[in-house]
Parts: C-alpha cells; sequence; structure tokens
C-alpha cells in the first residue's frame, strides 16, 4: 500500500458487499424468527367422534372382518379367547402398522412366542405352549385389559354367542357363567 492510498473508513468496512450481504441475511432470518412467533397456528382439525363400544363373541372368521380396512376402521384381536377392541393402538395393529399381522385374528399364540404373525387355523386351542409362553401370553392379557375395552369372547367352533343387552352391555341374566370367563 502506497502512503498516497486512502484508508478504508469505518462506513466504508460496513457498506462493503460482504458486509451487505450478510445484513440482509440476517435481517431475513430475524424477520422469519418474529414472523413463526407471530403466526397463530393452523386450527387442528375436531377429532372423530369416539367410535359406539360393541359387545359380541365372535368365531375367529367373524373377527376377521375387523383388521382396519374396513369402512369404520375398527381393529379388534383375540388373546387368551378374549376379544379386545384395539381400534385405540391403530397406530400398532392398523394397516401398515408393525402388528398388523394380528389385527382381526387370535393373537395369543404370536404373543406368548414373540412372533408377530397369527396362526391361519380356524381355531387354535394353543394347548401345546409351555408354561413360559402361557405365563407371557398371560402378561400381554393384563396389559390389554388395563388399555383396551373387551369385546366378548372368541368362540370355539359349536360354541354359542352370549347374549349381550344392547344397551348397557351387559349379558342377560342367563349367561352370567360367561361372564365371570372374562
Ligand atoms: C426388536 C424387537 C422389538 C422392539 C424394539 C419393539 C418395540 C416396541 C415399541 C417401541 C412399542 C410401542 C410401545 C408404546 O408406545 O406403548 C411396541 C409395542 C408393541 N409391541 Fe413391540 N417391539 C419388539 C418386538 C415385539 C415382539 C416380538 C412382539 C410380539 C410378538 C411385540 C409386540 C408388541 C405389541 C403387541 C405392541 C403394542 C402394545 C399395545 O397395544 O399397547 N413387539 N413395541
Amino acid at each position: 500500500m502506497t502512503e498516497n492510498e486512502a484508508k478504508p473508513t469505518l462506513w466504508d468496512e460496513l457498506t462493503s458487499p460482504l458486509n451487505i450481504t450478510l445484513m440482509v441475511i440476517i435481517l431475513y432470518l430475524l424477520y422469519k424468527i418474529i414472523k413463526s412467533h407471530t403466526e397463530k397456528d393452523e386450527p387442528l382439525p375436531p377429532p372423530p367422534p369416539p367410535m359406539p363400544k360393541i359387545k359380541k363373541d365372535m368365531t375367529a372368521a367373524e373377527l376377521k372382518e375387523y383388521d382396519g380396512t374396513n369402512k369404520e376402521g375398527r381393529v379388534l384381536l383375540a388373546l387368551n379367547g378374549i376379544i379386545f377392541d384395539v381400534t385405540r393402538g391403530k397406530r400398532f395393529y392398523g394397516p401398515g402398522g408393525p402388528y398388523a399381522a394380528f389385527a382381526g385374528k387370535d393373537a395369543t399364540r404370536g404373543l406368548a412366542t414373540g412372533q408377530v404373525a397369527a396362526s391361519d387355523i380356524e381355531y387354535d386351542d394353543v394347548s401345546d405352549l409351555s408354561p413360559d409362553e402361557v405365563a407371557s401370553a398371560k402378561e400381554w392379557e393384563e396389559q390389554f385389559r388395563e388399555k383396551y375395552d373387551i369385546v366378548g369372547k372368541l368362540l370355539k367352533p359349536g360354541e354359542t354367542p352370549t347374549k349381550y343387552d344392547d344397551d348397557d352391555g351387559n349379558e342377560n341374566e342367563n349367561e352370567n357363567e360367561n361372564k365371570k370367563e372374562l
């Protein structure tokens, strides 16, 4: 640098192309931050109305209808002879979910043995399960009882369904034997 050349002033520094570009970026980011804080969130759509509870004993064939793919989207599964309404856990059991294989099926063997697969046989009596497997299925049942509504019993071939009252989900008085089992 020669002595004749003028030293850049502070103003020259501030108005250099690099500084102006940085300033514009900072102002833009500040604008975005302030805007995101002042904007109101889009109102969420109202949650769908809760599904009416159902109380019904079903055969394995009837249970198949409730794999979450029907119009209503209800998901049921059976465990230890009890049918649970697992619609609340649709993210697990609904179509595409990690445990969709259990939807509309008897999940006892799968949950007892740690296989995410339901047996294809029409009625699985699971009498061949080991004591550990039976205990594991029982643990799952306890969790399910806490979390999900009971729909009814999974009917063995030839077994007659319990008659439940429509309005309050109670069985009629002749069927108390079944009630005790659930
Ligand atoms: C690598 C192995 C596994 C991992 C990492 C895993 C992980 C998970 C996680 C994170 C959840 C969600 C828990 C919650 O949000 O409440 C879950 C739920 C569940 N898992 Fe697994 N899991 C595994 C294996 C299995 C196996 C082998 C089975 C049974 C055969 C199984 C059956 C289930 C069921 C039924 C649920 C849903 C329970 C409910 O309805 O609340 N999982 N699992």
